[in-house]
This record gives C-alpha cells, structure tokens and sequence, in this order.
C-alpha cells in the first residue's frame, strides 16, 4: 500500500469507491456532483491510498474559510480493506502536511469506526452539537468535534 498526493487521474476510481462507501452511510447523500464533493473549497491538499492500479482510500485537508483552522475531511476507505491501517496511512499523510498547527474535524456520533479510530491516534474532543445539515430522511445528525495539535 502506498500513499500519495492525489492526481487528476484519482479523481474517477475515487467517485467509484466513494459510491460502495455511500451504501454504507457515507457521506449520508449522495452529493450531486462526487468530483466536486471531493474537491471542497479551501483544500490544501489530498491523499490516496493504492494498492497496484487500485485506489483504495482517501483524505483531504481544507481551510474551510480564511482564518480557520486547517481541518481533516473527505476520509474514507474502500470497504473490504478496512482494518489494515490505510486510514491510519493517510492521516499521517495529511497530519505531516501542517507540522506544529492545530488541526480540527468533526464526525457524526454515529461513525464510532471514524471517533474511535482518531480517539487512538490522539485527536481530544472538544464538543458536541448539531450538523448544520440533514440526512436524507431530514434527521439532524449530532457532530463530535475533535482537535489535535500534529508534528
Ligand atoms: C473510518 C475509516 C476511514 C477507517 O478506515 P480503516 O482503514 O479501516 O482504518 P484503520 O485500519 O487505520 O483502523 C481501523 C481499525 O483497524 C485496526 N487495524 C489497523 N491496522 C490493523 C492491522 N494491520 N490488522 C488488524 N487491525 C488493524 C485499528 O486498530 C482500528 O481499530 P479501532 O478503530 O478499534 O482502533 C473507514 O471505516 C471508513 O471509510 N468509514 C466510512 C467513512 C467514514 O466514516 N469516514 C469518516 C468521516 S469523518
């Protein structure tokens, strides 16, 4: 497995994985255009986990506005290789990529396989509250978030 800075080339394989991610909850709808859900504003950079010629995962780091914290988002990995430590790959990837600054994410309440897995790495939480968006069947879901000073 190896990680790398994404390419333009990722960008079909990735809308692919994402959609096999998506039957399992993630994101909670299927964004109109993938491409763009993968490209959000604000991003610094973004990473993908390969195997061979298969990606297999996916991080991103954004500035979501000017004067914000720099903040995890867009991770995901294909489903039948999770438990190998891809997203713990890429999140060192991206962590690296802003030594000595705080970073932030959030995660919803109910992606314990996301929270558990930052928890393990070192991320604090900081609060709770609600998603400024709503899941198909219009339910607010409840965010955790989460910082972490990296490098
Ligand atoms: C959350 C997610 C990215 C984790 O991906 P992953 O590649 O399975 O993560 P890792 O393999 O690095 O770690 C997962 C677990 O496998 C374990 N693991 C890691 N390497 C392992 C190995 N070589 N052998 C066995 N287990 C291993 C880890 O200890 C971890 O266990 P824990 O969560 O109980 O601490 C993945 O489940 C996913 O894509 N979920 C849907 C999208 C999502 O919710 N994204 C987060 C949005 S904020």
């Amino acid at each position: 497995m190896h990680i790398t800075a994404r390419a333009a080339a990722d960008i079909d394989p990735l809308v692919e994985v994402l959609w096999r991610v998506h039957l399992g909850g993630y994101p909670a709808g299927w964004p109109d255009d993938p491409a763009a859900w993968l490209d959000p504003d604000g991003l610094l950079g973004a990473w993908v986990a390969t195997d061979g010629d298969e990606v297999i995962g996916h991080v991103g780091l954004t500035v979501p506005a000017p004067g914000r914290m720099p903040s995890i988002t867009r991770l995901f990995v294909e489903p039948d290789r999770r438990g190998a430590g891809v997203a713990d790959a890429l999140l060192d990837a991206a962590e690296r990529a802003c030594p000595g600054t705080h970073v932030r994410l959030d995660v919803t309440e109910e992606t314990p396989a996301a929270w558990r897995l930052y928890e393990r790495r070192g991320w604090r939480l900081t609060g709770r509250g609600p998603a400024d968006w709503c899941k198909p069947t219009g339910e607010v879901p409840t965010l955790r978030y989460y910082a972490k000073r990296v490098g």
